[in-house]
């Protein structure tokens, strides 16, 4: 009995590893202990987005630059402390880049009011990523399993090694994303999340002035805004067709080479992937669905559990 039993939670974690689902992680973790956790996150986030449509991208954002720097550990929200924390925000993939984290910050307090020192911040940045896109006009949804907990320590050196930036090419963005056990169709998949927010010219001024698979009128239309020199944090759509839509689009644009960052187009300029940009551009609904399966795998890349780090009470600091 106890060897059958066994034998069974050995299938279920291996069958649990295979779809990027992590066996420790849960949909009823607070159930008994926060049944209003979901409920709250979901209402400050459908709040922020209201009152600010980016806020849901900037939300988004926030949890991949999380996951993907020792995993969702909710690193990514620690402020710098001199001798002590080399944090992930002033790294240079972060810096004057990443937003929302006063949004993160109301959440928490929300969350703090109703179930003091039960829900982890790395929880609320991966439900927050769901509610965000569902919160955006046509976005799909999925099931966020939680139980995470959060680090006590950040690694800017990490954010630097492990964050995809705009001008890399197709085997660099691969590497990356295998070495966070995403495949290739994981990386056209979530790349479609820049069907929604936008881009400072800096990032995407060598695309325009030195890559030949850009659009003439697309190019034009960006010059006299990202000039060669100056406006360099100036943002622009990073769909420039259906900036507030999650959609397709994105896709539809790399076809048109209309993909504003370099690491946009490469995905259908390369034989590895192309065939995924194209499965995208032709059915929205094969996209949402990878698209969901994505953000599960990503949001469950080494998480913290069991007595495994802390729940933070402040986002922004280690307890104690
Ligand atoms: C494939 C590699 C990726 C690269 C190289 C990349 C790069 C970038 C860059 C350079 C920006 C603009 C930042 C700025 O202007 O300061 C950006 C914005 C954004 N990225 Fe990505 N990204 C990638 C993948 C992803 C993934 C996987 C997601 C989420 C699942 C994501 C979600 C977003 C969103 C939503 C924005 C807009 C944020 C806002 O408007 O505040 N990106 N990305």
């Amino acid at each position: 009995m106890a060897n059958y039993s066994s034998f069974l939670s050995f299938f279920v974690v291996l069958l649990c590893a295979c779809n990027g689902v992590s066996a420790s992680l849960s949909k009823t973790h607070y159930h008994s202990t926060c049944p209003q956790a979901f409920s709250v996150i979901k209402k400050t986030v459908v709040e922020a987005v209201k009152k600010e449509a980016r806020m849901g991208a900037s939300l988004l954002r926030l949890h991949f630059h999380d996951c993907f720097v020792n995993g969702c550990d909710a690193s990514v929200l620690l402020d710098d402390v001199p001798g002590k924390i080399n944090g992930e925000k002033t790294a240079p993939p972060n810096n004057m880049s990443l937003r929302g984290f006063d949004v993160v910050d109301t959440i928490k307090a929300n969350v703090e009011k109703v179930c003091p020192g039960v829900v982890s911040c790395a929880d609320i940045l991966a439900v927050a990523a769901r509610d965000s896109v569902v919160a955006v006009i046509g976005g799909p949804t999925w099931d966020v399993r939680v139980g995470r907990r959060d680090s006590t320590n950040a690694s800017f050196d990490g954010a630097i090694a492990n964050l995809p930036a705009p001008n890399s090419n197709i085997s660099t963005l691969i590497e990356k994303f295998r070495n966070q056990k995403l495949t290739r169709v994981d990386l056209v998949a979530l790349s479609g999340a820049h069907t929604i927010g936008q881009a400072r010219c800096v990032l995407f001024r060598d695309r325009l002035y030195n890559d030949s698979d850009i659009d003439p009128s697309f190019k034009q239309s960006l010059e006299a805004g990202c000039p060669l020199s100056g406006n360099d944090n100036k943002d622009f759509p990073l769909d420039v067709a259906t900036p507030t839509l999650f959609d397709n689009q994105y896709y539809k644009n790399l076809q048109q080479e209309k993909g504003l960052l370099h690491s946009d187009q490469v995905l259908l300029n390369s034989s590895i992937t192309s065939h995924f940009v194209n499965r995208y551009t032709s059915s929205s609904t094969r996209f949402f669905r990878a698209f969901a399966k994505a953000m599960i795998k990503m949001g469950n890349v080494t998480p913290l559990t069991g007595k495994k780090g802390e729940i933070r009470v402040n986002c922004r600091k280690v307890n104690g």
